[in-house]
């Protein structure tokens, strides 16, 4: 047994019995610090122990000494297993908590097609300019899609359309329809003029696709019917929506051409997008892409849906949607808006 403690060999045990205790860093280790530092084995058991060969006066204030070392580092123990305990049940928690915000991995989030998307754009322009949008059936009659538009039975512009029928009624009195106009039809026959309405929509012909056909594809019609309406309001309405649409640096131009329903009639073309007018495989070497037709609304029309043509006039137009998504974007072939591959979709 060594010489008998003094005071600041009690203040060095305590010291680093109180460090031992801090070091601790779960409730398993804090258990053993306290073993090591307050039990039986411990250098304050040993200071004990020595007690016995002091006098009776020394015996008495070292004795208070070494309780009073005891139960501070008891009290330190203590308190350092309840902020263990705690830090414990947090980590618990922390654990064992369920992130509901969580969003499992897996495919992402689809969006709206291509040509949804330009709909929506090409709808966003005309309101703009102050025309409501108007839907109609995809399943017409022959009267809406043909008769009312000055298209009678064995007119040669019928051909034209490559019409698919449907078997329902009389032969060849229900189809699919084969352009947007048929909504015009409708449009006047429930709406008092002044009328500014666009009529967008999918249509159907009997066409082959190739790189700039699809058997069905998507139109947007448009019909002006106020007093004194003229055709130069029409030339300035489509070159308003071009610039408005594809950005100033593409033009557009109207070619006389032949559309039952309008009187006069023009085709409505935009420079190709694909080549910016030099000519390529797109344009077939033009370097002008057609947009689709216009012109000014034919009286017969109007005497379909009892509107006096002495009183009011009117233009309409009628254009591809998946043409204009062709253009804008500078797809070479129009058939990968219809073909879903993924590749080609995620890209919009
Ligand atoms: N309906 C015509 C077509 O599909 C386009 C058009 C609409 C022409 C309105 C003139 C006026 O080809």
């Amino acid at each position: 047994m060594g010489p008998v403690m003094d005071t600041a060999q009690l203040e060095d045990t305590e010291r680093e019995a109180a460090a031992r205790l801090q070091a601790a860093t779960d409730p398993d280790q804090l258990r053993a610090a306290e073993y090591e530092t307050l039990g039986k084995r411990s250098a304050l058991a040993a200071f004990n122990q020595q007690l016995g060969q002091l006098s009776p006066e020394e015996r008495r204030s070292t004795g208070q000494l070494l309780n009073a070392a005891r139960a501070r580092l008891q009290a330190f123990a203590d308190a350092r297993r309840q902020e263990l305990e705690a830090e414990a049940r947090a980590a618990r928690l922390e654990a064992e908590r369920l992130d509901l915000t969580e969003v499992p991995p897996g495919p992402e989030r689809g969006h709206l097609n291509l040509v949804t998307q330009t709909r929506d754009e090409l709808e966003e322009v005309f309101i703009g300019m102050g025309y409501a949008v108007a839907e109609g059936p995809e399943v017409e009659t022959d009267w809406y899609n043909f008769e009312a538009l000055n298209i009678p039975k064995a007119h040669p512009a019928r051909s034209g359309f490559d019409t698919l029928y449907v078997d329902w009624g009389e032969p060849g009195s229900t189809l699919l329809r084969a352009h947007t106009s048929p909504v015009q039809i409708r449009v006047m026959q429930t709406q008092k003029p002044p009328i500014y309405s666009i009529m967008p929509g999918k249509v159907y012909r009997k066409d082959t696709p190739d790189a700039r056909h699809t058997p069905s594809f998507n139109q947007i019609e448009g019909l002006v019917v106020d007093k004194a309406i003229t055709f130069g309001d029409l030339a300035g309405t489509i070159e308003v929506f071009t610039g408005a649409y594809f950005g100033p640096a593409i033009h557009s131009r109207l070619r006389p051409a032949y559309f039952p329903f309008t009187e006069p009639s023009a085709e409505f073309e935009i420079t190709c997008t694909i080549c910016e007018g030099e000519g390529c495989r797109t344009c077939s070497g033009t370097g002008w892409i057609e947009l689709g037709g216009c012109g000014m609304v034919h009286p017969n029309v109007f005497a379909a849906v009892g509107i006096d043509p002495e009183e009011w006039g009117g233009f309409a137009f009628g254009f591809g949607i998946d043409r204009c998504a062709q253009m804008r974007h500078g797809l070479s072939d129009m058939r990968v808006l219809l073909d879903n591959d993924i590749r080609f979709i995620s890209q919009f």
